[in-house]
């Protein structure tokens, strides 16, 4: 049987068209009504789905990264900086709201999105990637800890979903430095 060789992409959205926009939020409600991801616990309208969006690429702190099989968008990511107060945490960053839509999931999407966020994180001068998902996404936790990410804590009543209280499981990665100093002697060590 022939095998088929599907087109994996991924890449920093500056803007959406309406067919991207569209093509996002409908991944989106799959995988919140796959039971996954996101936060949102039930199926949202389009259009609280697209002020999501379209405020993701307004917020200065905010990057949002899509990804697409095939050229159809089905997935995104956020890299989320510090506020610019914040400058004791400017070294890190968080990446938050990571899906894929389950019809788009297995060809290896989640890992080149995670790759390609981790390295405008590096080349931006982000150290220190920091994340965060429920005990119960064990896909999301096999994903992230074979990339690398060590899990540092539980927090026991993390989320609240379907009436349950759900724990959760924190993650950090250091990341390389794509140039110049070593991680080492950028951040010191870590205890
Ligand atoms: C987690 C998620 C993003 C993975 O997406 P994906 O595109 O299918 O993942 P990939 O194909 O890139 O797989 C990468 C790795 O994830 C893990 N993985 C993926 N699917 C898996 C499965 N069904 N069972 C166990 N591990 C799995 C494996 O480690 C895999 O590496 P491998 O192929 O070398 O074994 C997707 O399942 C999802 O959106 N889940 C719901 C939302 C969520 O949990 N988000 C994370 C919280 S922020």
């Amino acid at each position: 049987m022939a095998t088929v060789t599907h087109r994996l992409a991924v890449e920093r959205a500056e803007s959406l068209d309406p067919h991207d926009l569209a093509a996002l939020c409908e991944a989106t409600n799959a995988a919140i009504m796959e039971g996954g991801g996101f936060g949102w616990v039930e199926a949202q309208s389009r259009a609280a789905l697209e002020r999501h969006f379209r405020g993701a690429l307004l917020v200065p702190e905010r990057e949002l990264f899509i990804a697409r099989l095939d050229g159809e968008v089905v997935g995104s990511a956020q890299l989320v900086r510090p506020p610019r107060n914040n400058e004791a945490q400017a070294f890190s960053a968080t990446l938050t709201h990571a899906f894929i839509a389950p019809y788009a999931r297995g060809h290896g999407l989640a890992r080149l999105l995670v790759r390609r966020l981790e390295e405008r994180a590096a080349a931006q001068g982000v150290r220190v990637l920091n994340l965060d998902v429920r005990a119960t996404q064990e896909t999301a936790i096999t994903l992230f800890e074979g990339l690398g990410y060590t899990r540092w804590g539980t927090h026991p009543a993390y989320a609240r979903v379907n009436g349950q209280t759900v724990s959760g499981f924190f993650y950090y990665r250091v990341l390389e430095t794509p140039r110049g100093r070593s991680t080492e002697a950028a951040l010191g060590p870590i205890e």
